[in-house]
């Protein structure tokens, strides 16, 4: 037998590119009885006849007898599931009790879940649809501030494992998000001022969201109308209350189109986050994650003016329109440094031994979403904040 050459056999490779961006429609309504319109929504979209509602109080009885006797009317079948209430709804337990549901009632995947409450559950919510069956329908009525301007609005969803927030979690978009803003009426004043810190923050960002994305201000920018009128006592009244929730979902929807999955202007929205986590981390949830917020905002604008970046002027303004709404602008006394220290350095936006900050610069309204500093400036930065500790 001759010599066996061996041959090398030369694998063939098939390079494909596929881009993918979410491309999905989501249909938003802002007003008061909007929640009403989801039996013709579901008929348009040829959704199946099952809904399943997921919420947490009790407060929301007369809402889901209306929803109920809608969507019977119309040929649809209401389940409903009532969580833990706050914060405790986004475990896993909820998670497993929402599939076990779903497949008890034999739910299909053009079945919907509608999320009825605050950012907590359609935060949940979300999750559990994105993930039985691969995505089931979703709607969303957002009940508190904070979930109407942020929480509802962006695709992401998720929930909390034992060592943190949102460390689990996938971005999927509801069909539908209904903001009835008479759902207001009964949220209490500490959930509306903590509803109101986002607002403030959208007012930050207005400049720079309007410069880069789709969104148009109005006449007026957003932060004028806040500092000459803004008050937190029956918000859901105010003549105001209808334009400025409008406005911030449409900042967000302008950045979440530009950016959805958070590598550049997404960050924007991070103003006053990095602290702020820090802080309600700190102060282990006691504070909401509004009032954590606001505190951040005070620091990112103190540490602006500190920089040169802005007139130092804008720290006095800003805690005076904080106040005025009843959030806090500085770092309780109960949280040392040395706890807010190790919240912030857990932190999972650190990248590395760096931070990437959202500093207002040049006016109001205007932000640099990507000003870079090492953990020990920022460290020193915070000992400053903390200095009647
Ligand atoms: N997905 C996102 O992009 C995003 C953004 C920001 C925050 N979040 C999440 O949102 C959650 C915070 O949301 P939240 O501030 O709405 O808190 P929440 O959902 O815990 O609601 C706060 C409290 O208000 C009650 N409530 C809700 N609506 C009410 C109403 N109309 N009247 C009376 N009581 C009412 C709730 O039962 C709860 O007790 C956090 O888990 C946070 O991580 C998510």
């Amino acid at each position: 037998m001759g010599a066996h050459k061996h041959r090398s056999v030369t694998a063939s490779s098939i390079n494909i590119l596929w881009r993918s961006s979410f491309d999905v429609e989501t249909k938003i309504f802002v007003g008061q009885g909007v929640v009403n319109r989801i039996p013709g929504l579901l008929s348009q979209s040829n959704a199946g006849k099952k809904v399943l509602l997921l919420r947490q109080s009790q407060a929301f009885e007369i809402l889901r007898r209306g929803l109920a006797q809608e969507l019977s009317d119309n040929g649809y079948e209401l389940f409903d599931l009532v969580l833990p209430d706050g914060e405790a709804c986004k475990s896993s337990e909820s998670l497993l009790v929402v599939w076990q549901k779903l497949q008890e009632f034999g739910f299909a995947r053009n079945d919907t879940i509608v999320a009825l409450g605050g950012g907590a559950i359609s935060d949940l919510s979300g999750f559990a649809a994105a993930t039985y069956l691969r995505g089931i329908n979703l709607y969303i009525i957002p009940t508190t501030l904070l979930a109407q301007v942020d929480a509802a609005i962006g695709g992401k969803t998720g929930i909390n494992l034992g060592v943190g927030k949102n460390l689990a979690g996938a971005f999927y978009f509801p069909k539908a998000i209904l903001v009835d803003t008479g759902s207001l009426a009964t949220l209490p004043p500490r959930q509306i001022s903590s509803g109101l810190a986002e607002v403030i923050k959208y007012a930050l960002l207005e400049k720079t969201i309007a410069n880069e994305t789709e969104y148009k201000s109005g006449p007026k920018p957003l932060w004028d109308l806040l500092e000459k009128d803004l008050k937190s006592e029956e918000f859901y009244a105010d003549p105001l209350c209808y334009g400025i929730i409008t406005s911030a979902i449409k900042m967000k929807l302008g950045v979440v189109a530009k950016d959805p999955v958070e590598i550049g202007l997404r960050r924007c929205l991070n103003l006053g986050h990095t602290v702020g986590h820090a802080v309600e981390k700190a102060s282990a949830y006691s504070l909401t994650h509004g009032e954590a917020v606001s505190i951040g905002l005070m620091f990112a604008v103190d540490l602006s003016a500190k920089l040169g970046l802005i007139n130092a002027g804008l720290t006095e303004t800003l805690r005076n329109l904080l106040e005025r709404v009843h959030l806090p602008t500085v770092v309780p006394k109960s949280i040392t440094l040395d706890q807010l220290i190790k919240a912030l350095f857990h932190d999972k936006k650190r990248q590395r031994d760096e931070y990437q900050l959202v500093l207002p610069v040049e006016e109001i309204g205007r932000v640099n979403y990507s000003y870079r500093m090492n953990s020990d400036d920022l460290a020193r930065y915070v000992k400053d904040f903390l200095v009647d500790h």
